[in-house]
């Protein structure tokens, strides 16, 4: 057999996909009032549908768990429905689309959250830097340290969001538990100085990540859950003492559960590593023999390359994907590509979401 490459199609669990092409999770801030996906954003997946796999922007699975304007939910009636305008567009168009399952904890501020309350974290330490909200940029503030008896209900968040995401007519989901957010909270010592059975040691801090993974898989099994990490990424004020040592726990954690795959954001260069190995994608294809998509900074060859010598299964494009609808086809013919515009990322409408022409157009 040769070797696989970039655009040969691969067996994911129930799913056939024609490429290892993963259109990465990627913020918009593009839905409705309510939160509430529409028809603009089912053009902007449907375009992408070439993807072996699409992984939808963050979504929060409750108010609770917003943290940005206009970020979609997953928590009402009215998203399921605006959700279902996507997967049906995503479908014709013959693709298939996981939704990544969110909440903020800190990274929010109290204009956003019900009732003006405090974000929430596993420990009331604000910060650095400052939140996006409705009004402006205005600094974080010191979070709620969520108390013992409030950590099941978020987890049931967590629980109805991935069932609402079935009604929704998703092929699978994935928990975001990278980048600083709740769930990486609690993962990285630097912000997890909680001394009950949720901090501590590593295996206490992996157990909010293990809980709200096993509500999930509860509601979908195994092969249609994922989950992405990123184990050095400082991105939202965080860091851990020794990532190597913490992931490779959580990771063994998590394998147990017969999950879809692990996606990780790979360290960059100046992540700062303040002990222990470098946990790049090699390191964790030691240490995990399931499924395993790769992510950042990937361009073509080097996606190959990645694939054909085995260090990953799948790998994942995000601004690369943002800019090229047709991403997974024009690796095939070797260019050219759109250049992705970063006025346009966060917030807008059509310009900068649904006008990147596809090759031809
Ligand atoms: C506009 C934008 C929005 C993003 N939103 C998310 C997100 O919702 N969830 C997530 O896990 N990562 C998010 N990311 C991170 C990307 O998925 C990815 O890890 C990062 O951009 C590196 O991949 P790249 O080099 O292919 O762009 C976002 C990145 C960009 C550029």
């Amino acid at each position: 057999m040769p070797a696989p490459t970039l655009l040969s199609p691969f067996t994911l669990g129930p799913l056939q996909l024609p490429n290892r092409v993963v259109m990465a999770p990627m913020t918009r801030n593009r839905a409705g009032p309510g939160n509430v996906p529409g028809p603009l954003n089912a053009t902007y997946y449907a375009q992408r549908a070439g993807a072996g796999l699409i992984v939808s922007e963050a979504t929060q699975v409750s108010p609770q768990g917003q943290g940005y304007p206009g970020t979609p939910g997953i928590h009402s009636a009215e998203q399921v429905e605006g959700w279902k305008l996507v997967t049906d567009a995503v479908h014709r168009a013959g693709g298939r689309i996981f939704l990544q399952l969110w909440h903020v904890g800190r990274i929010s501020h109290p204009s956003l959250q019900p009732n003006g309350a405090l974000p929430v974290a596993p420990s009331a330490m604000a910060p650095a830097g400052q939140a996006w909200t409705l009004d402006g940029m205005k600094p974080y503030v010191t979070p709620h340290a969520l108390e013992l008896g409030e950590i099941a209900g978020i987890v049931e968040d967590f629980r109805h969001g991935a069932r609402n995401a079935r009604a929704a007519g998703f092929d699978g989901v994935e928990l975001h538990g990278a980048n600083g957010y709740l769930i990486d909270q609690f993962l990285r010592d630097g912000t997890n100085r909680r001394s009950d059975r949720y901090g501590g040691s590593v295996q206490n801090r992996a157990r909010f990540l293990v809980e709200v993974t096993e509500a999930i898989v509860a509601e979908w099994g195994g092969e249609l859950v994922g989950v992405r990490l990123s184990p050095t990424n400082p991105y939202n004020d965080i860091a851990d003492g020794n990532p190597a040592a913490t992931f490779a726990t959580a990771v063994g954690a998590l394998a147990r559960l017969g999950l879809a795959y692990l996606h990780i954001v790979e360290p960059a260069a100046g992540d700062p590593v303040a002990a222990g190995e470098m946990p790049d994608i090699k390191y964790f294809r030691k240490i995990w023999r399931g499924v395993l998509i790769g992510n950042k900074g990937y361009d073509f060859t080097r996606a190959d390359a990645a694939i054909r010598d085995g260090t990953a299964d799948l790998v994942s494009f995000a601004t690369l994907y943002l800019a090229n609808p047709d991403l997974p086809e024009r690796f095939r013919r070797g260019g050219p590509f759109n250049v992705p515009d970063r006025k346009t990322f966060y917030g807008g409408a059509a310009a900068g979401y649904t006008d990147y022409p596809a090759l031809g157009a």
